[in-house]
């Protein structure tokens, strides 16, 4: 049986991640990689969470089982920077349980969307690849509408059509900020008008937050999350700690359910635990340890905000930089500095794609998708460069 099964395409981006480890050009630049990277071109441990973790190996005195809910210190923890310090639970509302980072939670979410009853699920697109495969793993039916406009725009137009189409008890998928693959988010009267349209028309809410605090801040990057919770009686929030605060491989995310009815929220998460104990049942414990410690402790979490405003400033500085470029052929160079988070896209045609990789040692997904985090001083200007040459 298992010699039947027929092969799989390789992951794209980690085909990328060997391609370019195995070029011997010492000036070749990767922006296909999907975490941030310094100006020196590392991707360290944050110092906050460095000292949270030798805290942690120094009183943590058992390693028995936690339970699928995992570290609920740090679950609750979050959240009041993800709903807000004024009542993060709104009267009961709202709870949540860890998960094996964003992608369990995206994961956890869209599964406890379909026992809910959900088949539909409504993205912009394109998209983080996982999402459409995490529905089609699950037999859940995506419907796809155009997430940006080719002048680099949020394509309302795309979403109105979309919600109107939409049937009461399908689910929409939106990204909380800084929007994987193009960078372009909502502005807040476009999350009013989602928020309203999402609640008349009676859909679940599904909210992807996997980089708040790469955008414009912890609470700016909330706002969206926030304004359609105002707005609908349920959702599901999918967070991911692994980029925030540095953790990629330690896996550290969690699911959080908004219900209408307070009474009705235990109900509710032991279904979200029983397809946790059926998936993974329990989530790695370390990194969600190592951030719960850095939440309850004030001189650590200053430091951990600095760190993730260091961060942001680098990204905001590499985007100015690459917006002053201004038009390059048919590429608008200005508008990636408007955009937000550690992504943008490149409308480039394959060819150019591949020329900036055989010419020019410059490594970016087939998509065109950019990590704005692999661009460093010494490295700009020869990207600039080598964009004008392929597509100027
Ligand atoms: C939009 C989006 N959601 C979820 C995730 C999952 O993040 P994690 O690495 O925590 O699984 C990612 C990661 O790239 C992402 O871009």
């Amino acid at each position: 049986m298992l010699s039947d099964l027929a092969p799989q395409p390789a992951d794209a981006l980690l085909a990328l991640i060997k391609l370019h480890r195995d070029d011997p050009r010492a000036d070749k630049i990767d922006l296909g990689v999907g975490v941030y990277r310094t100006g020196q071109g590392d991707t360290p441990v944050f110092s906050a969470i460095k000292a949270a973790e030798a805290r942690l190996v120094e009183t943590q005195d058992s390693k028995a089982y936690l339970g699928p809910e995992g570290d609920m210190g740090f679950v609750r923890g979050l959240m009041p920077y993800i709903f807000g310090a004024d009542d993060p639970t709104r009267g009961g509302r709202i709870d949540g349980m860890q998960a094996p980072g964003g992608t369990g939670a995206v994961r956890l979410a869209v599964a406890l969307a379909k026992k809910a009853g959900v088949g539909r699920v409504w993205m912009g697109t394109p998209s983080w690849p996982n999402h459409a495969q995490i529905y089609a793993d699950l037999d859940i039916e995506m419907k796809p509408f155009a997430h940006a406009t080719k002048n680099g725009r949020a394509d309302m137009d795309a979403l109105r059509v979309a919600v109107g189409l939409a049937e009461r008890g399908d689910a929409m998928l939106l990204h909380g900020c800084c929007h994987n693959p193009t960078g372009i988010d909502y502005a807040p009267a476009e999350w009013d008008e989602i928020a309203a349209l999402v609640a008349d028309k009676g859909l679940l809410p599904l909210l992807d937050l996997a980089y708040q605090g790469l955008g414009e801040g912890m609470e700016a990057d909330a706002f969206g999350v926030r304004r359609v919770l105002d707005a609908v009686p349920e959702a599901i929030v999918a967070y991911s700690c692994d980029k925030n605060f540095g953790l990629y491989r330690d896996r550290v995310g969690a699911a959080y359910v908004m219900v209408d009815d307070a009474a009705l929220l235990p109900a509710v998460m032991s279904n979200g635990y029983a397809l946790a104990r059926a998936n993974w049942s329990m989530p790695p414990d370390h990194g969600a340890a190592a951030v719960r410690i850095v939440l309850e402790d004030a001189d650590l979490t200053a430091q951990w905000l600095d760190e993730l405003g260091t961060m942001r400033a680098r990204m905001a500085k590499v985007r100015a930089r690459l917006a002053e470029a201004g038009r390059i052929g048919a590429i608008d160079m200005a508008a990636l500095g408007s955009q937000h988070g550690l992504f943008s896209m490149l409308p480039l045609s394959g060819e150019q794609i591949a020329a900036l990789r055989a010419d020019y040692g410059i490594y970016m997904a087939g998509s065109g998708r950019i990590n704005i985090a692999g661009l460093t001083t010494g490295n700009i200007d020869a990207f600039i460069a080598a964009l004008r040459a392929v597509a100027g």
